[in-house]
């Protein structure tokens, strides 16, 4: 693994427009982010991507868009009410918090920051935010961020499965905004208080429930596999009896090998008919399936697969990132798949003169309505193209003297920096089949 690599990631998110704090000029907002031009793209097309292989490719699965706040009996059903907590424990003296997973000698050891054997016996710390809807704020107002979008589908599975007249088994996608109080965020994007997840649960027979978990676990696998390349900063991990979500009764997670670790990356989940059945039970309406094969009632089981968004974006750069020596010195190159690269084709003029930037602007316009474009016609052409490798852009268009009189220009390519000479009449499709290639 490249050294320091998540300080490299953070400074280049930074300084190219990928990643800044949040509300920064105020000292920051306590581990919350905004993308910025290059961020949204790449995000956007980590989330276009996922729908594109989950919805918009399968037969089986249907997408919504649910509300975030939502019934509070929602929460209470779901049993993150009772049970989404993590045990908190804090030091008496220097008042600093700390989740009792996170202490290697438990709450009995001393304070990792102010040494003292001063931690307070642990407890029990809801990690949903609580809001209240309306002006009123009393127990009957209360709302929550919802800390999963996973429940905004199956309040939905009834209203989902008869207007689109959907028989088992079948799925719903989702990509939304979800909230948690961490008690201890952190390591960039990949553990905040506000971030975005795109979920998918698959209702299915009971009996065909181990059968599809496995189909899951590969598709998702691949998925990753597809886009970030490097199989092998990929690995699953079961989780044990004791660290499985109170809706779980199998999960595994992806894992992916960050700067800091291999941490879980996806979560793949077999929620049983839990959910369905205690939103049965708390709202009094009838969630079982008729099988009009075997003429039997009952409730789906569900296979889940749930990943942020922001965690995959960071992954995805991570596995991406690479340095390589040039004889300037180091050359960094942002190796994201053509799919994820935020800006797909760099429209460059050898030099500012009007005449060759007067070209240039007209192919880039006759770009623009295809690809996600940019246009940089200051300093050297191979700082330019340096520019562009460290954000990732799988090609430049360089447009120079000779282009005024034989019109064609340069295509070069971010990977192993060939150049083509082609005819600004032929630019559109050789870019398009490059960028299929
Ligand atoms: N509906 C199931 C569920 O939410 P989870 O394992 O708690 O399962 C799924 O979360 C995924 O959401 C995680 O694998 C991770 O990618 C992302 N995620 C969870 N908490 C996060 C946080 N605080 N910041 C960023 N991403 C988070």
């Amino acid at each position: 693994m490249i050294a320091d690599l998540n300080d490299k990631i953070v400074s280049l998110s930074k300084r190219r427009g990928f990643v800044f704090p949040s509300s920064e000029i105020y000292g920051g907002a306590g581990s919350t982010w905004d993308f910025g031009p290059l961020g949204v793209e790449l995000k956007n097309n980590v989330k276009r991507a996922w729908w594109r292989a989950m919805v918009q490719l399968r037969e089986d699965v249907v997408g919504i868009d649910a509300a975030i706040l939502m019934h509070p009996r929602v929460w209470e059903a779901s049993g993150h009410v009772e049970n989404f907590t993590d045990p908190l424990v804090e030091c008496a003296n220097c008042k600093k918090r700390y989740r009792l997973d996170e202490l290697s000698e438990g709450a009995g050891g001393p304070c990792p920051n102010c040494g003292l054997k001063k931690l307070g016996e642990p407890r029990r710390f809801n990690l949903m935010f609580k809001t209240f809807v309306g002006p009123v704020e009393d127990s009957a107002s209360i709302a929550w961020l919802r800390p999963e979008t996973a429940q905004g589908i199956f309040v939905n599975f009834e209203n989902v499965q008869q207007s689109m007249r959907r028989r088992l088994p079948f799925g719903i996608a989702q990509i939304g905004k979800s909230f948690r109080n961490e008690i201890t965020p952190g390591n960039f994007i990949f553990r905040s208080r506000e971030f975005e997840q795109m979920e998918m649960q698959y209702f299915c027979r009971p009996a065909e429930a181990p059968r599809l978990y496995d189909e899951w676990m590969a598709t998702r696998r691949e998925w990753f596999r597809r886009l970030a390349g490097h199989d092998e900063l990929f690995r699953f991990r079961e989780h044990g009896d004791d660290e499985r979500a109170h809706y779980a009764a199998r999960a595994f997670d992806i894992e992916f090998q960050f700067p800091f670790g291999w941490k879980e990356l996806e979560g793949i989940h077999n929620r049983t008919d839990f959910d369905l059945r205690r939103h049965s039970e708390f709202s009094g309406k009838d969630l079982r399936y008729f099988d009009d094969a075997t003429n039997e009632r009952f409730i789906p089981y569900v296979v889940e697969t749930a990943v942020g968004a922001d965690r995959a974006t960071f992954a995805f750069m991570c596995a991406a990132y690479d340095e390589e020596p040039d004889k300037e010195g180091i050359r960094t190159v942002l190796r994201l798949h053509r799919d994820l690269a935020p800006y797909k084709v760099a429209v460059l003029p050898l030099s500012k003169k009007p005449e060759l930037s007067e070209l240039a602007r007209r192919v880039w316009a006759d770009l623009r309505p295809e690809f996600m474009t940019t246009y940089d016609e200051t300093q050297a052409i191979g700082r330019r193209y340096r520019r562009q490798d460290e954000i990732g852009t799988p090609l430049c268009v360089t447009v120079d003297f000779d282009s005024l009189t034989d019109q064609q220009v340069t295509i070069r390519d971010r990977d192993d920096m060939s150049q083509v000479r082609v005819g600004i009449p032929e630019l559109l499709p050789a870019l398009r089949e490059k960028l299929r290639a």
